[in-house]
């Protein structure tokens, strides 16, 4: 990603917390214009003119732990995330600290789908509905081709689940789930 984002003209800082992740990712980026820094999350570019931070390829709290240090950078940029594991987790968080979602979608490679957000964390969103309904509802996605597959997905794992124990939270979320397919695919 480092390199595509150089090749399209960006100036890019890529950082690694670890001295192999360093070393694999000057490989990755020889030859470009990427710098590269080792440190843990955005601190090795508190100081530079970013206007847009990628924390992408990773879980959801690893995500959270790295974009709440978000006040340390001057420029005050956007931030796009992308989690591994955890998108649903990560929606929550996003609507309960009201970090404001300026564009939101899916994006679909090799049959895998990844929700992607672009947050604007520097703006509080205080008009959003922030009950636990839209809490565990992802609607922001509601514009994405791949919204309802994802969804089934998060069903059809909730739904196994259930099947080894009782949970009256996770037979609520399989409930708010269906609601949301059936009424997207009515819409469609
Ligand atoms: C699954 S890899 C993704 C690699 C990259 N997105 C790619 O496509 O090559 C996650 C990387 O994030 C790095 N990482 C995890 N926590 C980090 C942190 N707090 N700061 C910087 N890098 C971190 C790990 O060392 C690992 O190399």
């Amino acid at each position: 990603m480092a390199r595509h984002l150089s090749a399209a003209g960006h100036q890019v800082f890529a950082t690694e917390l670890t001295l192999a992740g360093v070393a694999a990712l000057r490989d990755g980026v020889s030859g470009t214009g990427v710098t590269v820094s080792l440190g843990d999350g955005l601190q090795p570019v508190w100081h530079e003119p970013v206007d847009c931070v990628v924390v992408a390829g990773m879980g959801y709290e690893t995500i959270l732990e790295i974009v709440s240090t978000h006040d340390h950078i001057a420029s005050h940029p956007r931030f796009i995330v992308q989690p591994m594991q955890g998108a649903l987790l990560l929606h929550q968080a996003i609507i309960e600290q009201g970090w404001t979602i300026l564009q939101a979608d899916i994006a679909q490679y090799r049959r895998h789908l990844y929700p992607t957000w672009l947050l604007d964390m520097y703006h509080i969103d205080h008009a959003r509905d922030n009950g636990p309904h839209a809490q565990f509802l992802p609607t922001e996605f509601r514009g994405s081709p791949a919204y309802v597959e994802w969804l089934e997905r998060e069903r059809r794992f909730r739904r196994q689940a259930l099947t080894h124990r009782q949970s009256t939270r996770m037979r609520q979320e399989v409930d708010w789930l269906t609601a949301e397919v059936n009424s997207e695919r009515k819409r469609e």
